[in-house]
């Protein structure tokens, strides 16, 4: 069944578990996450981005996922990721296909952020769509206009709780020091959770983790045995994210790990299959192998049996 965002987080939190948030670009990785879902008995985040929407089109993804969603009966929110295009996140609350949106102004100038976050709240909440808003940039990744200080990608207690209140968000994306793909640190995986805890106190509301993929062990190795130059990638642990579903994180976003586990399942398979052709017969390890990881998450997360 198709659910807002609102309402699985706001469960989630008091269930003191968090829900994964899942990118999505074809129907294999929707068949995953729903196949993961159902076998965890897990509520489920699908996520587009605006390059998934670009790739495979608004209307054909809207429409997967709502099949999907309305032929299961476990809570599956549809979520846009990460929408910056002013005119493509309006189009997609038109549309109405998303039960959930994040508006990611997080890259403007603060006052910016703030007038589109609260003219999308409206717009959204109008027709009954969540939304996530962002403040702070991710470490590395994201593009963050004015630098004042050496930490200030990172997001700031005082002004998330003023955001909050001046935007009437849903769900809040905080940059903690993850940043988004597959090589997020060089040393060990660290993240502030003295930040993350004054944050979680000042605002009271889900907050999100973006860049919360772990690149495990065991995928890495399958996808460096078969020829996939990921020699350096490195991920978040899973005891920090244990760690920070513990001090207030609700919404936990993955997508460069259903990334490696499908191109693990898919080189493996095309090096020991090399008389197959049948497309249906090579995406189904890449397939299984996402489904895998999902239901790792789903377990880590503690949202396992919460559907
Ligand atoms: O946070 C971004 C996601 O990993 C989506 O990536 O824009 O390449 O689809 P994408
Ligand atoms: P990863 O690149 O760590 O999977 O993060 C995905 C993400 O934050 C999507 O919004
Ligand atoms: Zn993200």
């Amino acid at each position: 069944m198709l659910v807002t965002l609102k309402e699985i987080l706001t469960k989630a939190r008091r269930g003191k578990y968090a829900v994964g948030a899942f990118n999505v670009n074809n129907l294999e990785a929707i068949q995953a996450v729903i196949a993961a879902a159902e076998a965890e008995k897990s509520p489920v985040i699908i996520s587009t981005s605006e390059g998934a929407l670009e790739y495979a089109g608004l209307d054909e993804l809207g429409h997967l996922v709502h099949l999907a969603a309305h032929k299961t009966k476990v809570p599956v929110v549809f979520h846009l990721d990460h929408g910056k295009n002013l005119a493509l996140v309006e189009e997609v609350i038109d549309r109405g296909y998303h039960s959930s949106i994040m508006y990611d102004g997080s890259a403007l100038p603060y006052q910016e952020n703030v007038a589109h976050s609260r003219r999308f709240v409206k717009l959204a909440h109008a027709k009954g769509i969540s939304v996530e808003t962002e403040i702070g940039a991710l470490a590395g990744i994201e593009d963050f206009v004015s630098v004042q200080a050496k930490d200030a990608h990172l997001t700031d207690p005082i002004q998330a709780k003023e955001f909050v209140r001046l935007t009437g968000c849903d769900a809040l994306a905080v940059a903690i020091g993850t940043s988004h793909g597959a090589y997020k640190f060089k040393g060990n995986s660290k993240l502030d959770f003295k930040r993350l805890k004054e944050i979680a106190a000042a605002v009271q509301m889900p907050l999100v983790l973006h860049g919360a993929s772990g690149v495990p062990a065991g995928i890495k190795k399958q996808c460096l045995k078969y020829g996939c130059q990921i020699a350096q990638a490195k991920g978040v642990s899973d005891a920090n994210i244990r760690r920070a579903v513990s001090l207030g994180i609700t919404k936990v976003n993955i997508d460069t790990d259903l990334r490696l586990a499908f191109d693990a399942g898919l080189r493996k398979f095309l090096k020991e299959n090399p008389e197959v052709i049948d497309p249906r017969k090579i995406l189904g390890p890449a397939t299984e192998l996402m489904v895998q990881v999902i239901r790792q998450k789903m377990k880590m997360l503690k949202s396992s049996g919460q559907a």
